[in-house]
């Protein structure tokens, strides 16, 4: 069975105070977590240290929304993974659409980016990828997504022994933000695409590992119907993750499903 996740992607909301409330507040919601299930979330660079006193002891972890693919150097305005790691984050997203589209990060950027995170044995990398509506429009979303999954693992080695730490997000970006949810047939369709894919650049077997998350206006009310499809492993939340009754009520359903599918 591979593992689910239940990510919270903040983007640019919290400060430190901001961040301290909203965890004091989702804690006591949060008592307990399935053991196939990942609860995190992913602040501003600014506001890991307060997650990490906040969340100590708790079945919650917390990762960064991006990252230098540099050690140290005449990089302005840069973060390395290194220095991330200092701060106790579990994982980092990379190649999140609104970094790819706002700030012109290309497939090569995000390779860059991947290989670094595998130095760090202990950190998971989630690699986000999906098209734009106009994609879309052209019948060209398979070849699209494809192609990002294969420019963005480009020289990666994996096996069975690392596989864990790489995690997949096929986040349609006309869903993004917009609460036009992707049908949970044809995210699940996708999805299966972006496995395939990964099956011919690896193998079968990792393909079958790997976990692959949807992302796109998922709240707690479409939460279940996603993850009963066969292949969707959890999902990247951004709006509904900023409401801690909401993400909550995510959590709770996701650890309801599997409690039921393994009874
Ligand atoms: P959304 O964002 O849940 O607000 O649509 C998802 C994301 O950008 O990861």
């Amino acid at each position: 069975m591979r593992r689910i996740y239940i990510a919270g992607n903040w983007k640019l909301n919290l400060n430190q105070s901001e961040t301290k409330s909203f965890l004091d507040e989702l804690k006591p919601k949060v008592t307990k977590v399935n053991e196939n299930i990942s609860v995190l979330v992913h602040p501003s660079f600014t506001s890991l240290m307060q997650a990490q006193s906040s969340l100590e002891g708790t079945a919650i972890q917390f990762g960064a929304q991006n990252c230098s693919n540099q050690d140290k150097g005449a990089f302005t305005g840069e973060v390395s993974i290194k220095m991330l790691k200092e701060t106790g984050i579990s994982s980092i997203i990379i190649g999140h659409s609104e970094r790819r589209e706002i700030f012109k990060e290309t497939n090569e950027n995000i390779n860059a980016k991947l290989k670094a995170i595998r130095e760090e044995a202990t950190l998971t990398a989630i690699v986000c990828c999906g098209e734009s509506e106009a994609t879309r429009e052209n019948g060209e979303t398979d070849t699209w997504v494809e192609k990002q999954i294969e420019e963005a693992f480009k020289g990666i080695s994996l096996d069975s022994s690392n596989i864990e730490k790489i995690v997949i997000a096929y986040e349609p970006i006309w869903a993004i933000g917009t609460g036009k949810t992707c049908d949970s047939n044809e995210a699940n369709r996708v999805i299966q695409v972006i496995r395939a894919k990964f099956a011919s650049l690896y193998s079968q077997d990792l393909a079958d590992k790997v976990s692959i998350l949807y992302g796109g206006s998922v709240k707690a009310s479409n939460i279940e119907e996603l993850l009963k499809t066969s292949d969707i492993d959890g999902a990247l939340i951004g709006g509904a993750s900023l409401m801690t009754d909401e993400f909550a009520s995510i959590i709770d359903k996701s650890n309801s499903l599997l409690a039921s599918t393994a009874a």
